[in-house]
């Protein structure tokens, strides 16, 4: 059990004894060395509440506590208690976990939670934009999954509508083989496609009849279109690689997918009375959503051309989650500007009866910014390319490892880039809070100091660097585990803290949480480490820090790659 959740237990029991009327503990992890190990903070509420004297409920409380986990238990400020764990206790569950290949995290009541994320609009290539939806999408599904969930993982992506037109009316003007030459540089055949589209008249009807056709079932059409598709997957799939993503073409459900089930998608909606008609389209209003003039805002279901919207497919998709996939829950990690969206999707989806208990949540993230403060833009207002920013990743990991470890082979340098550099990018990403904007910045996050991925993958090899130097193999190590310095006790504490970590991190999906812990992990064993000696001592207390040293390496590397992120054993 959590520690966490003992002492909470044993808090709210001692609560309730000494006569605390509804006695929540509200235990924490201290945030300070002096405070011990955790806080509790509930008793100065439940004093209130009662009418009594914080102080006195909180001797109370001492008085009634059974605690054997702790060495002592001090009152402090108004009616806080400081709990310091006792170093018995901490030693025997660390001495658990050394034969223990999931470090204590048991696994979970499976779920089936599908997530929805990359989700890249396919007339356009991946950009940078697309980093923040894929790096925390993929961290959370890994982190699902390592609990034991059926995790089915999603990309919506857009693959129909008007902004096909022009890119298969120019497909159309080539011939078989130039079309294969075409898209093998989707970059360059986008800019043609548009250029001709707003240049060339005849073009640009030619265009709006593709979309007419393709949505007729044209077979021409549709097949330029499946090419097109399918050669623009493949490139996502090439980012993924580059980005070490755990999402490929199998995953992909696009909008397309959807297109025989709009029509009775509506006609459900219209069922339950809630389709209105408003200038030729078809809409939802319903009572929660009004614009800043107090009108009622409609979800626009099908336009007054024919056409369905974004809105029709995703409401469409939601159906398709809950009674086809069984979902209990889903999870869309998408930009906040689509809030709107999918509070309106969630509250149709609702009242037609597509969602019932099931949990849908819209998940969203800020912008990334340059170090100006301006949107991720080239100079000529472009975006930037996402497989350009994973191969700039790489070459400037290239050169710091070079410069850091210059006596590494040329291929081994090149070999840990390819781990350094999407990590690097990845945790910049997910090490901050998701709903805020970001600075990318190549320095801060290559950087080998403070709350970067290669600070975190540099304690790794530490720790298994002791492993290394002594020809000694980690997992034959026998032992027990001894907390003695005041260092080897924080280590061990901190050790014993994943599984909050984690639970903290999935209550609303904040990776920034995990890598908070990670990074506090690191430096407790970067004290240990330096104060602590290792294969100088002796004995015992030699074989018990050699055990802390693999269990930090285990839970280092074990919590990194739950964010997506690998580990080198030098660098
Ligand atoms: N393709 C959309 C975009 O690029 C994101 C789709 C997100 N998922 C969803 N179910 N709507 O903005």
């Amino acid at each position: 059990m959590k520690i966490s959740t003992i002492l909470d237990q044993a808090i709210s029991t001692a609560m309730a004894k000494a006569g605390a009327k509804e006695a929540p503990a509200v235990v924490r992890q201290a945030s300070r060395p002096e405070f011990g190990h955790y806080q509790a903070n509930g008793i100065m509420g439940a004093a209130k509440r009662s009418g009594s004297n914080p102080r006195e409920l909180a001797t109370g409380v001492v008085a009634a506590l059974d605690l054997p986990i702790a060495s002592s238990v001090e009152i402090a400020g108004p009616g806080f208690l400081n709990i310091h764990l006792s170093p018995a206790y901490v030693a025997e569950q660390l001495q658990r976990l050394t034969t223990d290949q999931r470090l204590g995290i048991e696994l979970r009541q499976a779920k089936k939670i599908l997530v929805d994320y990359s989700s890249p609009n396919l007339a356009k290539e991946m950009h940078i934009g697309h980093l923040r939806t894929t790096a925390i999408g993929d961290a959370i599904v890994r982190m699902l999954e390592f609990l034991g969930h059926d995790v089915v993982r999603t990309s919506h992506v857009g693959d129909w509508g008007a902004q096909f037109g022009s890119l298969l009316a120019y497909l159309d003007t080539l011939n078989d083989q130039d079309i294969g030459t075409e898209l093998s540089d989707l970059e360059a055949f986008y800019r043609l496609a548009s250029e001709k589209f707003r240049n060339d008249e005849t073009f640009a009807a030619r265009a709006r009849e593709a979309v007419v056709k393709l949505q007729n079932g044209d077979k021409k059409y549709l097949s330029l279109w499946e090419r097109f598709i399918d050669e623009s997957i493949r490139h996502c799939e090439t980012v993924y690689d580059a980005l070490d993503i755990s999402l490929a073409a199998r995953h992909v459900r696009g909008e397309s997918s959807y297109n025989n089930d709009l029509a009775d998608t509506l006609a459900e909606l219209e069922e339950n009375g809630l389709i209105e008609e408003s200038d030729g389209a078809l809409c939802v209003f319903l009572d929660e959503f009004r614009g800043k003039d107090g009108k009622p805002l409609p979800a626009i279901v099908r336009k007054s051309d024919g056409g369905y919207p974004y809105m029709a497919t995703d409401l469409a998709a939601v159906r398709y989650r809950v009674r086809e996939l069984h979902v209990d829950s889903a999870l869309y990690v998408v930009g906040a500007p689509q809030t709107l969206h999918f509070q309106q999707v969630f509250a149709v989806a609702r009242k037609a009866g597509f969602i019932a208990d099931q949990d849908f949540r819209h998940l969203p993230f800020g912008s990334i910014l340059k170090s100006d403060g301006k949107m991720f833009k080239t100079r000529d207002g472009a975006d930037v390319k996402l497989i350009d920013v994973a191969d700039e990743a790489n070459t400037r990991a290239f050169e710091v490892v070079s410069e850091k470890n210059p006596s590494l082979s040329e291929n081994e340098r090149r070999q840990v880039a390819r781990v350094i550099g999407p990590g690097a990018m990845k945790y910049a990403e997910l090490s901050k809070n998701r709903t805020t904007d970001y600075i990318f910045d190549w320095d801060t996050m290559l950087s080998f100091d403070g709350n970067t991925a290669p600070y975190l993958q540099y304690a790794y090899t530490r720790a298994r660097g002791v492993f290394r130097r002594a020809d000694l193999n980690a997992g034959t190590i026998q032992g027990t585990i001894i907390l003695y310095e005041p260092a080897e006790m924080a280590l061990g504490v901190k050790l014993l803290q994943f599984e909050e970590a984690l639970d903290a991190t999935l209550e609303d999906y904040q990776p920034n949480l995990l890598c908070n812990y990670l990074f506090e992990l690191a430096g407790t064993f970067s004290t240990f480490y330096e104060t602590c000696p290792v294969l100088k001592a002796e004995g015992e207390l030699r074989q018990s820090r050699l055990l802390l040293c693999d269990l930090t390496a285990r839970t280092l590397q074990t919590g990194l790659s739950l964010l997506g992120i690998k580990t080198v054993e030098q660098m």
